[in-house]
Formats: structure tokens, C-alpha cells, sequence
């Protein structure tokens, strides 16, 4: 390997670069070009860089030169590289704004378009110069990759590996999204430390005023110890994005702006508290745990008195097939694009452990997403423990993934997560024979790593995630890999490893798929459609809305998942697919639903696998409907993200619905729904299955503990609300 890496700029960042690399790495040549001579003496004294020169002339070795300069300094700089680097050189920057290079970018031949991978370090601190530069300074420091649609997939995988090799977390995103989030987070808030810092003594004048400043103004104003000149350059190179971020900030500061001016103290509250949970989401995110329900604890109230509008209307993307798109991406060969990708907590989980095992994954934007592959065997081994929150389908999937490699790795969870069954996995991955322990079967799930063998499997309970994670682990196995399902169960990963290249062999018997180790994904497009478990609730919502008429666009309608729209048809529900078509290899559909009387059904074994996560809401339709509903052969139910069966019981009594419990299902009788509070039990289809109840209740609903909504379902409330029911979301303090 070419060792020789050339910074142009020994700034802070610069610097500290040099430092990381000289002790990730003692051999390799770094060279530097700098106008500040002290920096470059005092570098090479140090022995920090090996060699300093002109900018043609360290830039023609180099096998890797990173652009260290002020942002409005960059494109002249990188018009000089692209005239005297080699075709084989990689260029990558660190300044804290991207878009401002594209023009440049366009104007230089495409050959260093496709070398050149923009990147943006997010540490730094008030100080400037070689003087301040530290070695440790990205350790565990994000990094933004914001590679455009024409650089190499080698360029973008080298610059990751050298991110990563000083300790850094590699992110990645458009050059324009970067740049509109840099404003809001990073731009913003040095223009009011700025602006604060000048306001005391201009407006309290006076000898000592500064002496009634305490820690609040020194907090706030630090970073009004910025270069002046660096953030000039800064600001001006983002002017757009950084004025529409202070027309935002004008807004909001508005906002409690009126607010204390009208007195109205609990719109004054309301505002302190969700910046207060905004604030310690981001203290849990930067200690590198889980947002979740930080600081409070989420509620939805619902009034009686709501009606389902007639319209049309979209629910976010599929989360079975969002898991399943990052996971063959990453595995994959190639760059996949990915489009209607879930934004939801789950699917993003799945893609942040991806991120650390090495995966560069532009985005998501607007529910696109950029994989570039690493191949089977191209994963980093991860540096902590892989954190999936409420996910099952994450842990299980990834549990087979992870049993193929040559590195060790856990997967943890959150409270609901860390009681789920694991041993439905962890036997069947042993006998393929990774290594892999769960203590009394709960996560976390230690994997050792190492060499598997395809194994015949009959699976006990027809569990998608199951045969899932032994499919995915067959990838990695010597031979074959054999499962039989007792029964269908959701085939979205099937449907999508064929669409990555996999030959799967189907069997001679229903329920066998044979899958032979050792076979290359080839990186593809995948378009998600909405998923009908987030559709469910607004297909049961018109069920029994009097006189609701509601069309669900594009809404994915595989045979394995459509059990909903079977119970609700035999319950009696209007429901038409229209416009039936294929997308990404799956079916998809427009929904339109229309309220009908229902009655109640008895729903046997054959139907749970197919409508698994639609029982809550089931439930809620059955409460609705004529008569008596049974549900049986669904013992499944009991460890789902909560124990369905108790919780959705629970709530149904306190509405004051008949019921009657059984191990493996439930009954239920129709009749006048009541009011109440409701516990969720952090169960997020137990809290949106309540919130469609409210359209019968007569009295209104708080449902508790409604946080982990957003695995599933962002922005569920304000559609339900959109589409007419009166629904509010509250924090209580915990
Ligand atoms: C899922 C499969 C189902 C389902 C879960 C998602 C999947 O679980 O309940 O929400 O994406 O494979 P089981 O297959 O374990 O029943």
C-alpha cells in the first residue's frame, strides 16, 4: 500500500489529523503545505509530519490528500490538486460545508469527481491553529461522508477505513442535507454566541458589568471565542442554509416571545419542557445510548367524538422490508439505492449498527438511502455493542448475520427487547455451529464468531424472524442450509435475496427453502411500499368510523402479510384493492376501505402468522362488532414487544369490554365502549390500537407510555389527527 497522505492546512483540524494518523499509524508518510511556517516547523519537530512542502509537490506522491483549509479556501485549492495528483490519488475534505464545492466540483474533470469523497469532521472546539491540535481529537467523534452520486465506491470505502482506523464513527448524507443541518446545529448556534456576547455590554454598559455574568453567559457565549476570521468564512460559505436557520430560530424564539408577553404560562411550560426532552435525547444520543423516552414520559389523549375523514391517504414505509433492505445492502456488492426506507427508531437502529460494522449508508432523506456494499466478508468488527432498542426483528436478523463472521460482537436491547425469547435462534445457530450465548435465552446475545455448516431445520413456531436469521447465517455456511416452516409466514427476505442475485431453492415440499453458502450479492434498487401494519390501524379506524370512506396508497399487499384484510372481510368490512402492481419484487396496492356493521369471527391458527402484528388493532375492531370474537393458536401473541394478550385485555376491561384470556388466545364481546387511562406497557401497536378505540369511546382516552410509537410509526398522531381524531400528544414528567 501507498502510505504517503498529504494535509494541506495544519489548522486544528488539520493538526490534529496528522497527530491521530502519525499514532494510528507510525509508518505512514505524512507530508503537509501550510502559509504558516511556524505550524510546519513546529510539525516536523515534533515529529508529527515527516515532511513539509509546496502543495504540487506533496499532492503528486500522495495516495491520499486531505484538504484542511477554511471552507471559502476549497476550491481553489482543490482546482490546484486536481491539476498535479496522480489518476490513483484520493481527495477528501474537513470543512464544515459541502455544497459550496459542488460548482468547482463540476467544473473539474469527472475522473477527480470520482476520487474526491467530501467529509466533514464533527469535532473541534473555540480554540484555533497546529497549536491546539490533539490526537484524541476524533475519537469517538462523528464524521460525515457526503460522497456525491459519481464517487467510486472505493474512494468512499478508503476515506471510511481511515476515519474509522483514528476512532471516528463514519455517518454519511447529501452534500445539501449536510450543509441544512449544519446550519441548525453547528452555524446557528456560533451566530448567537456571537450576537449574545456583544449584547450585555452594549445594552448594560458600564464598568464591571460583566462581573453579573455567571456560568449561563459563559455556557452560552463560549463559543464566541471562535476565530473571527475562520467563521466568517464559515457563515459565508453556508449563507442560505444559516439565514433560513435563523428564520427558524426567529420563529420559535417568537414563540416564547408571545408566550410570556400574553402570560400564557402553559404555552411558556409546554415550551421549556420539549426543549428540555429535546435537550436530554441529544445528552442520551451523545453518551451514545438510545433517545427513547428521554426526560418524560409521551401520552396520547383521544376525545370521544372523532370521525375518520373521507380522503386518501400514505403510511410510512414497511419496517420488515426497511430492515431487510439495509441488511442485503450492506452485504451486498455494489451500491444499493433504497427508496420509501422507514425513518421509524427500529429501521434506524438496524442502520446504525450497519454504520458500525463498517457499511458507509448515505442518509435517510425524504426515505432514500444510498448502501454502499462491503461484500460478505468486507464488515468491521464493531467497537461496542451493537445497540437495537426495541427490535426484535433487528437482533434476530442481524444474530445470523454476525454467526458467520470472524469477529466477535452483542447485540443489546431495551427493557421490552431484553425479555424476548432468543433461544428460537441461538439453538438452531448453534448447531450450525457459531458460537453464540444468551443468558436464560434474553439478549444480550454474545457471538463469538466463526465457521458454520448448513443444517436442515424444521422450525417449531412459523416465525419470519427465525427463518430469517438462519437464511442470512446460510449465506455464511459451508453447504447447504435447509428450513421448513410449519406454516407461511411473511417471505420478504426470499423475495429479496432473489432480488440481490440468491439462487433460493424452493424444495419440492410448501415451507422448504434451500439456500447454498457462499453465493455474492449483487447490489440493487428497492422501492418500499407502505406497510400494512401501520395501514392496519387506519384500515380498522374507517371500519368503524360511521360513514367512513378511506383509500391507503401504495400499500404493500404480500400474500403473507394480508391476514388483516381477510379477518376484517370476514368480520364483514368493505375493503377493495385497487391498482394492483409489482414494486421491488413485491406486491403493492391502493386500499380503500369503507365502514360497514361488523360482526364478530372465530380466527384460527392458520391466520395468526399472516396477520401476527395486526391483533391489537384486531381486537379493537372486534370490541366494535357485533357478537363474539375468538382468537386461538396465537400463543405468539405473548412475546411480542409486550405480552398482547394481557395488554390488549387490560385495556379492553377498563373500556369495559368482555373478555376472556386464554394461553394461546383471547375472546372477545362487542359492545359500548367506556373511557379511561390505559397503559401501553411501551408497546407501540398496544398504543395506536388504543387510539383508534377513541372513534367508539364515549369517554376519552389517555393512553401511557406511547414513546416506542415512534419505532414504527413517525408521525402517527398527527395523521390520525389529520384524518379527524381528536387526538393530543403530552409529556408527563417522570
Ligand atoms: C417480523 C416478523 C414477525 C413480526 C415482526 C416482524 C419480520 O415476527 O411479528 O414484527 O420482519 O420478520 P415473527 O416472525 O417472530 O413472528
Amino acid at each position: 500500500m501507498n502510505k504517503h497522505i498529504a494535509i494541506i492546512g495544519l489548522g486544528l483540524i488539520g493538526g490534529s489529523l496528522a497527530k491521530a494518523l502519525r499514532e494510528f499509524d507510525a509508518s505512514l508518510a505524512i507530508a503537509a503545505a501550510d502559509t504558516d511556517q511556524n505550524a510546519l516547523a513546529r510539525a516536523l519537530a515534533d515529529g508529527v509530519i515527516g515532511r513539509a512542502g509546496a502543495l504540487a509537490e506533496i499532492c503528486a506522491q500522495a495516495r491520499i490528500v486531505v484538504v484542511a483549509v477554511p471552507p471559502l479556501a476549497g476550491p481553489a485549492v482543490l482546482r490546484q490538486i486536481a491539476q498535479c495528483a496522480g489518476p490513483e490519488t484520493l481527495v477528501t475534505d474537513v470543512a464544515s460545508v459541502k455544497s459550496h464545492l459542488l460548482a468547482t466540483l463540476a467544473s473539474l474533470p469527472a475522473g477527480f469527481r470520482s476520487r474526491f469523497v467530501p467529509g466533514h469532521p464533527l469535532a473541534g472546539s473555540e480554540q484555533s491553529g497546529f497549536g491546539a491540535a490533539r490526537a484524541d481529537l476524533f475519537q469517538g467523534r462523528n464524521v460525515v461522508l457526503a460522497p456525491l452520486e459519481e464517487t467510486a465506491p472505493e474512494a468512499v470505502a478508503r476515506i471510511h477505513e481511515l476515519w474509522r482506523g483514528i476512532g471516528a464513527q463514519v455517518l454519511a448524507m447529501s452534500p445539501e442535507r449536510h450543509d441544512r443541518i449544519l446550519a441548525l446545529s453547528s452555524h446557528l448556534p456560533h451566530v448567537l454566541a456571537f450576537a449574545m456576547a456583544g449584547l450585555l455590554p452594549r445594552r448594560e454598559g458600564g464598568a464591571g458589568v460583566h462581573h453579573y455574568a455567571a456560568t449561563g453567559f459563559a455556557d452560552f457565549t463560549r463559543l464566541a471565542a471562535s476565530e473571527p476570521a475562520l467563521w466568517s468564512d464559515i457563515l459565508r460559505a453556508n449563507a442560505d442554509a444559516t439565514v433560513a436557520a435563523l428564520d427558524a430560530f426567529g420563529e420559535d424564539l417568537k414563540q416564547f416571545r408571545d408566550a410570556l408577553a400574553a402570560e400564557d404560562w402553559p404555552a411558556l411550560g409546554g415550551n421549556l419542557q420539549r426543549a428540555r426532552r429535546a435537550r436530554a435525547a441529544f445528552d442520551l444520543a451523545r453518551g451514545g445510548k438510545e433517545a427513547g423516552n428521554a426526560g418524560g414520559e409521551l401520552c396520547f389523549h383521544v376525545r370521544p367524538g372523532g370521525a375518520i375523514r373521507p380522503g386518501r391517504i400514505r403510511v410510512p414505509g414497511d419496517k420488515s422490508i426497511s430492515h431487510r433492505a439495509i441488511m442485503l445492502g450492506a452485504l451486498a456488492e455494489g451500491v444499493s439505492r433504497v427508496s420509501g426506507f422507514l425513518e421509524g427508531e427500529d429501521a434506524l437502529h438496524t442502520l446504525a449498527a450497519f454504520r458500525e460494522l463498517g457499511v458507509t449508508i448515505v442518509g435517510p432523506e425524504d426515505g432514500c438511502l444510498r448502501i454502499y456494499g462491503a461484500g460478505a466478508n468486507g464488515f468491521q468488527a464493531p467497537r461496542k455493542p451493537l445497540w437495537l432498542g426495541n427490535s426484535g426483528t433487528a437482533m434476530r436478523l442481524l444474530a445470523g448475520v454476525l454467526a458467520g463472521q470472524g469477529f466477535a460482537s452483542e447485540l443489546r436491547g431495551d427493557e421490552s427487547l431484553s425479555q424476548r425469547p432468543m433461544n428460537r435462534i441461538v439453538k438452531p445457530l448453534a448447531d450450525m455451529g457459531a458460537v453464540i450465548s444468551a443468558d436464560g435465552g434474553k439478549p444480550p446475545l454474545r457471538i463469538g464468531g466463526g465457521r458454520l455448516r448448513g443444517i436442515d431445520y424444521a422450525m417449531p413456531v412459523a416465525s419470519a424472524q427465525v427463518k430469517s436469521c438462519l437464511l442470512l447465517a446460510g449465506l455464511f455456511a459451508e453447504g447447504v442450509t435447509s428450513v421448513r416452516e410449519p406454516g407461511p409466514c411473511r417471505d420478504h427476505t426470499e423475495r429479496m435475496l432473489r432480488g440481490f442475485g440468491v439462487e433460493l431453492d424452493t424444495g419440492s415440499r410448501p415451507g422448504m427453502m434451500n439456500l447454498a453458502g457462499g453465493q455474492t450479492l449483487s447490489a440493487c434498487d428497492i422501492d418500499i411500499p407502505g406497510d400494512i401494519s401501520s395501514a392496519a390501524f387506519f384500515l380498522v379506524a374507517a371500519a368503524i368510523s360511521p360513514g367512513a370512506s378511506l383509500t391507503l396508497e401504495h400499500v404493500g399487499v404480500n400474500p403473507t402479510r394480508t391476514g388483516i384484510i381477510d379477518i376484517l372481510r370476514q368480520m364483514g368490512a368493505d375493503i377493495r384493492l385497487h391498482n394492483p402492481r409489482e414494486s421491488g419484487g413485491e406486491p403493492v396496492a391502493d386500499i380503500e376501505v369503507r365502514q360497514r356493521p361488523l360482526h364478530g369471527v372465530d380466527i384460527g391458527a392458520e391466520l395468526v402468522a399472516l396477520a401476527i402484528d395486526e391483533f391489537p388493532v384486531l381486537l379493537v375492531a372486534a370490541a366494535c362488532a357485533e357478537g363474539e370474537t375468538r382468537i386461538s393458536g396465537a400463543a405468539e401473541l405473548r412475546v411480542k414487544e409486550s405480552d398482547r394478550i394481557e395488554a390488549m385485555a387490560e385495556g379492553l376491561g377498563i373500556l369495559g369490554i368482555e373478555h376472556e384470556t386464554f394461553p394461546d388466545g383471547i375472546r372477545v364481546t362487542g359492545g359500548e365502549l367506556g373511557g379511561g387511562v390505559i397503559d401501553s406497557r411501551g408497546d407501540h401497536r398496544i398504543a395506536m390500537a388504543f387510539a383508534i378505540a377513541a372513534l367508539r369511546c364515549r369517554q376519552a382516552i389517555t393512553i401511557r407510555n406511547c414513546a416506542n410509537v415512534a419505532t414504527s410509526f413517525p408521525g402517527f398522531a398527527a395523521l390520525a389527527r389529520q384524518m379527524g381524531l381528536d387526538i393530543s400528544e403530552a409529556d408527563i414528567d417522570s
